[in-house]
């Protein structure tokens, strides 16, 4: 089974950091055809890194993209600007919709936009209060408004629930069965929107508090095609046993 393993640095590193922890991906992460890796560092990076990653294993994203095409909106990158270097876009995550109030209806267009430019959007979504089981379902729904038949395919979808994300305090990652219980209910969904045939293709990864120690514990579970790791794809070496633990 090749797992989609996705390292979301959020807004941290800086240039000398961001640079030796890529140098570090690249010389220690061995390719391997159970794994494709992809990196989400602060989109100033991403050029640098394109260069350090180029002709390896390792492939971009960014963390995200501007709902518009371009124009006077200070401070936003668009998705002609990443598509350069970054083939993923990571969509409606939980400290967007939180932090920049971000709606379904806008990361459904950011979703499209990214689709329009080739850009392969991980839709994030999940719940703040563990056992509110329809909100991530209506996050899905809206989520993918109009997105096609044939467009859904290059989508993926992270369960994310926010009371697992390792920022959050107390929080412990979701337990391998919770998290495939979860996964299989937005499959269903997604099969009642594209059909049973078509949803069992769609890549639907986990991320929340995932770690060097508890990552064993979820590689037996063959429900989460991968893993969005955040915290713990910061420490090199802890990040190099993750990524081994699924090779
Ligand atoms: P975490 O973050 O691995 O630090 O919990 C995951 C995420 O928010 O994408």
């Amino acid at each position: 089974m090749q797992r989609l393993l996705i390292a979301n640095w959020k807004m941290n590193c800086d240039y000398k950091e961001a640079g030796e922890l890529a140098d570090f991906y690249r010389t220690h992460l061995k390719s391997s055809q159970n794994i494709h890796l992809v990196v989400c560092p602060p989109a100033i990076w991403l050029e640098d890194l394109a260069k350090i990653f180029k002709n390896s294993h390792i492939e971009l994203g960014v963390q995200n993209i501007s709902n518009l095409e371009y124009g006077a909106i200070t401070g936003e990158i668009s998705a002609s600007m990443v598509k350069e270097f970054a083939k993923y876009v990571i969509c409606g995550h939980s400290e967007r919709r939180k932090f920049f109030h971000e709606s379904d209806e806008l990361i459904n267009q950011k979703i499209k936009i990214a689709l329009k430019h080739n850009l392969m959007p991980i839709l994030c979504v999940g719940e703040e209060v563990k056992g509110d089981n329809n909100s991530f379902l209506f996050q899905v729904s809206k989520g993918l408004a109009g997105i096609s038949k044939k467009d859904i395919k290059k989508v993926i979808i992270a369960y994310e629930p926010v009371w697992a994300i390792s920022s959050n305090q107390g929080s412990k990652a979701a337990s391998p069965d919770y998290a495939a219980e979860i996964i299989d209910s937005i499959r269903d969904r997604l099969a009642v929107i594209y059909g049973r045939e078509i949803s069992e293709k769609i890549k639907i990864l986990y991320g929340g508090s995932v770690n060097s120690k508890n990552i064993k514990s979820f590689t037996d579970c063959q429900t989460i095609d991968g893993f969005l790791v955040g915290g713990a794809s910061l420490k090199a070496e802890g990040f190099k046993n993750i990524y081994n633990s699924l090779i």
